[in-house]
């Protein structure tokens, strides 16, 4: 089967089968969210515990109503700014959304994907009965999330139905936003970062509230991939590659400062240039990270991000993969969730 049309995916989709959809963030791995049977074949196939919540995906904020027991008008603000777009909200569950779409939780995440292909399925979905497809990202779960046809089908093997809509041009996943308590909160960094919110939103100062709702984004290991990762600052960066390589180790280094900065071991090392800018940086991260997989290295030297809003996303995943990283080089670390 492997890459399927439009047609084919509504099939699926009306059959309660999962099928995995680009979106412009990661591509995710979507399944009626009317359905319990097609929402469990998805996390089954996922392998993620029925306990978390996922994100609903619809045509627009014209569909939020159907999802929601109250629309706060920050809630339609946003919505209207920035969907279709990289940015989920989380807001009070109306009472007949799925327990297992939620998480048994009294709300629910939903977001408006802006890619030509997920809006037409969503489209053809909604003219056939399903207002929302629930789309976790496609992977096995605390996997780097697929950002492209190729990455899908090493999580789920070559005859898995994708649509292919080429890479992803954001890289990694929506900002998530919490608008269901009193004070908005960013509960996932992503690419629509805090300035831009700001403009429509009064956002309280971040802190992490004990009774937040729970992401599984924010599960200490996520987002990892399966060799060790180490995030280092650019200063220390040609040291510690230097040190790594006299050990014998094979490292991939994902560097902002240039080759010749640190010549000897940009040699010997797999030395990936980075970009300069945050959204270019973004749409090249996961793909890089699974090329070290896929290349058998020992290690994965990250030069350490500036502390800007604006990288906030790439920080925020590349924290979590240095937590979680290691499955495979470091025996020691299956201490995963
Ligand atoms: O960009 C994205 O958001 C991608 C694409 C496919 O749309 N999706 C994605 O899904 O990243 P997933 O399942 O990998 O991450 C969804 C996040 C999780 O961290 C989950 O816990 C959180 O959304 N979430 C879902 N429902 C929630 C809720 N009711 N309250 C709080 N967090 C929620
Ligand atoms: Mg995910």
């Amino acid at each position: 089967m492997a890459a399927i049309d439009l047609a084919q995916a509504l099939a699926l989709l009306l059959a309660d089968e999962a099928v995995a959809i680009p979106t412009e963030t990661v591509y995710g791995l979507a399944a009626n969210a009317r359905s319990e049977k097609a929402v469990a074949r998805s996390y089954a196939l996922k392998g993620r515990p029925a306990t978390h919540p996922v994100i609903v995906h619809v045509t627009g904020a014209d569909a939020l109503r159907r999802w929601v027991s109250h629309l706060p008008p920050a809630a339609l603000a946003l919505a209207e700014a920035f969907w279709p777009g990289p940015l989920t909200l989380v807001l009070p569950r109306a009472p007949a959304v799925l327990d297992a779409i939620t998480g048994g939780q009294d709300t629910v995440a939903l977001r408006c994907p802006d890619h030509p292909l997920a809006l037409a399925l969503l489209e053809a979905c909604a003219s056939h009965g399903i207002d929302g497809l629930a789309a976790p990202s496609a992977n096995r779960f605390g996997h780097v999330s697929p950002t492209t046809r190729a990455h899908v089908e090493a999580e789920f093997g070559a005859d898995f139905p994708v649509m292919d809509g080429g890479a992803c041009r954001v890289g990694i996943e929506s900002t998530i936003v919490d608008l269901s308590a009193a004070e908005p909160r960013i509960l996932r960094p992503g690419m629509l970062d805090r300035a831009t919110l700001a403009e429509i939103l009064h956002l309280a100062p971040q802190a992490a509230a004990k009774d937040a709702p729970r992401v599984s984004g924010s599960l200490a290991a996520h987002y990892a991939p399966a060799t060790a990762l180490e995030v280092v600052s650019p200063d220390a960066l040609p040291v510690r590659a230097a040190a790594c390589l006299a050990q014998g180790l094979k490292i991939a280094v994902l560097a902002r400062i240039s080759r010749e900065q640190s010549q000897d071991v940009s040699r010997a090392a797999l030395w990936w240039s980075m970009p300069e800018e945050p959204a270019a940086y973004a749409q090249l991260l996961y793909a890089r990270l699974r090329e070290a997989d896929a290349l058998a290295q020992d290690l994965i030297l990250v030069e350490a991000l500036p502390e800007t809003l604006d990288w906030a996303g790439p920080r925020d995943r590349l924290a979590r993969a240095a937590h979680g990283a290691g499955r495979r080089t470091s025996p020691s670390s299956n201490d995963r969730h």
